[in-house]
């Protein structure tokens, strides 16, 4: 299955910016488990929609990184895989399991939405000047998460297509992803 990608920017190098060429999701986890052999701890931050791909992706990083799942963390506090309330102690019980993570020094894969430029801001919150950082922003059609939706069954389509059209007014910007530090950026289009 191919996944489109681009772009991509380090700190070390302030003001360079690669645009990518197109590469399939192999490609993207060998970016990922390469960026994962380098020395300083790493915090990969996942941003995008319901159905873009961000657990699929987290799944195949697990048992090398500590995948830190907002679905998951709901999960244990409410005992409910679908949100029902108590959001503000899910995302504390989120925050506290990333921090926990950071302190031991563990390589770590952030899978929520972070939609908001605010829920971005907290995802880095914790992680120390020497963690290296990666966002991987899953920028998807409103097509292929409307196929993927359907298929799964698992939301009201209304649902996702809210989730995906606030996305596309909130998705970060290249500006914005540079402001805050990331070593790397892609952007999966696919
Ligand atoms: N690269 C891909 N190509 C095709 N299908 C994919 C791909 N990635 C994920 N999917 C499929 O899309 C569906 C949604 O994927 P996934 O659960 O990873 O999305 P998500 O971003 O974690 O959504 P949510 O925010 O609701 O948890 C799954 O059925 C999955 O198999
Ligand atoms: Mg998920």
């Amino acid at each position: 299955m191919k996944v489109p990608v681009s772009g991509a920017c380090r700190k070390s190098r302030p003001g360079f910016e690669r645009i990518g060429k197109k590469q399939s999701a192999p490609e993207v986890l060998k970016l990922i488990r390469r960026f994962g052999e380098r020395s300083p701890p790493k915090l990969i931050v996942l941003c995008g929609p319901s159905h873009s791909g961000k657990s699929s992706l987290a799944n195949k990083l697990r048992g090398r990184f500590c995948v830190i799942s907002s679905d998951e963390t709901r999960k244990q506090v409410t005992g409910c895989p679908v949100p029902c309330g108590r959001e503000r102690e899910i995302w504390k019980a989120f925050d506290s399991l990333k921090r926990e993570a950071l302190k031991k020094g563990r390589d770590v894969v952030l899978d929520a939405c972070h939609i908001s430029k605010r829920a971005r801001w907290h995802a880095l919150q914790g992680a120390t000047g020497h963690y290296d950082k990666m966002c991987i922003v899953f920028d998807l059609p409103w097509h292929v998460i409307h196929a993927r939706c359907l298929g799964t069954k698992r939301l009201p389509v209304s649902e996702a297509e809210r989730m995906w059209r606030a996305f596309q007014e909130l998705k970060p910007s290249r500006h914005e992803l540079k402001l805050q530090r990331y070593d790397e950026v892609y952007f999966i289009k696919g």
